[in-house]
């Protein structure tokens, strides 16, 4: 990567570190930087350019679109005003705010296909996050910020049809584990992500496992 892409993306970081800084909801900085780490690795893997990989990863939350009544249009557009503002190159941005559009799980029955390398490495990085241990947390987090109850054992797991259903849904943080999480593992683009995606997703059926047991107080 030459020297004047390296300045753009350190602005970018410098501007997604600004925003998103002590976000409670588990979209946080910290989330972007290992979104962030881990994008870089699969890129390498994947032979994926870095530079569209690092900035669609450094804005992919920008707006979440969760955050926004289900608006999926804000993000790309508030990337973009930052892009402009960073004089990317437009070719680069329009690759960027693609990706972004297109990032988020939005139901269990909604594709949410990638046209291009670097767009599925930058998903299969954020659903990596989404995943393991950091996914137990981030996904009590996101139900904590959505005032959702923990679990309620007469409310079943939906698998949502659209992205309005998945947005409206108010199932219990549980629920959330059978709605989206577990289906990561096999909706993954690159082997470098499934691979690395088999632990992450075991150790979540262990947990599940466990909750439910001190549920019932066999354990
Ligand atoms: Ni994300």
């Amino acid at each position: 990567m030459d020297p004047e892409q390296q300045k753009i993306i350190e602005k970018i970081a410098g501007a997604a570190e600004q925003k998103l800084a002590g976000e409670g909801s588990g979209h946080d900085w910290w989330h972007i930087v290992r979104v962030w780490n881990m994008a870089k690795h699969i890129a390498k893997c994947e032979g994926a350019n870095f530079f569209v990989v690092e900035l669609a990863a450094l804005l992919h939350d920008i707006a979440d679109w969760k955050f926004h009544a289900g608006d999926d249009t804000v993000a790309p557009k508030i990337a973009r005003d930052i892009l402009e503002k960073h004089s990317a190159p437009t070719e680069t941005i329009d690759h960027v705010c693609d990706i972004i559009a297109k990032m988020s799980f939005k139901g269990a029955g909604v594709k949410t296909e990638m046209k291009t390398l670097e767009g599925r490495v930058v998903q299969d990085a954020d659903r990596l996050d989404a995943i393991g241990a950091i996914g137990v947390a981030r996904t009590f987090a996101y139900g904590g910020h959505k005032n959702r109850s923990i679990y309620d054992p007469n409310k079943k797991p939906a698998m949502h049809q659209s992205k309005e259903e998945y947005f409206e849904s108010e199932s219990p943080t549980i629920n959330h584990f059978y709605e989206k999480l577990l289906l990561l593992k096999d909706r993954l683009n690159t082997k470098a992500a499934q691979e690395l995606a088999e632990g992450r997703h075991r150790f979540m059926e262990e947990y599940l496992a466990r909750f439910l047991q001190e549920w019932d107080g066999k354990v």
